[in-house]
């Protein structure tokens, strides 16, 4: 499963990419709003720093502008993938800017009709939002799973691109279920580095070693 940083800053994408752990970049308008300078700047540095997949969203709402937006987003970087939301509108975006060999994400996805549907416009990519169903009472994970079984029965090759992630359990089942792709904010994923078993297994380890070479003087 690919990991990618669900963020529009530039020092948590740097830090992650010296790890040798990220795969790609996802930004949305309101990740980025949250960055100062000149959006197609950072996009440019991200692109540079990850040399992945770096989601960047239109926002304008109706077809020809989204396909407008989404031309001038690819020609930042041969990196950039278009975003566009799940609508009537982005459909035919999609369906025009995958036509022209663009690679698009078709986000705000909550049902699997929706992700069958991007599917079928040759999305290169769908991200079904776990969390965010998560918070109004269904379990976003299941989902996930009917997105799967969909694409692994009509071969579809979109990807499943696990989004809305909030915590480590997410990525464990999206992993699982066997999804392509899950972006994860850099918190979460400091927290799957963490476990207080391996800090205070390493610090025995070396106290043990230290008492030892000391033993031996
Ligand atoms: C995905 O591409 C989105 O940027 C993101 O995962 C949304 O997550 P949120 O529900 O935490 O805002």
């Amino acid at each position: 499963m690919k990991l990618f940083v669900d963020t529009g800053n530039l020092k948590e994408i740097e830090a992650l990419a010296a790890l040798g752990i990220l795969d790609g970049v996802t930004t949305n308008p309101t990740l980025l709003a949250k960055e100062s300078g000149d959006y197609r700047q950072i996009l440019k540095q991200i692109c540079r720093t990850v040399q992945g997949p770096v989601s960047a969203e239109v926002v304008a709402t109706d077809a020809a502008g989204m396909i407008r937006e989404g031309r001038d987003l690819a020609g930042i970087d041969e990196h950039i993938v278009v975003k566009v939301p799940f609508t009537k509108e982005g459909v035919k975006a999609c369906k025009t800017l995958a036509s022209e060999g663009h690679r698009v994400n078709v986000t705000l996805i909550f049902s699997a009709t929706q992700a069958w549907l991007a599917a079928k416009v040759g999305a290169s990519y769908v991200s079904p939002f776990v969390g965010r169903l998560d918070d109004v009472g269904t379990t976003g994970m299941t989902l996930v799973r009917e997105i799967v079984d969909i694409f692994d029965n009509y071969e579809f090759s979109t990807e499943v691109l696990v989004a809305s992630v909030r915590n480590p359990i997410h990525v464990v089942e999206a992993a699982r279920m066997g999804a392509d792709v899950v972006t994860v904010p850099a918190a979460v994923i400091e927290q799957c580095f963490k476990h207080p078993l391996t800090d205070i297994g390493l610090e025995r380890f070396l106290k043990d070693w230290e008492k030892a070479q000391a033993a031996k003087v």
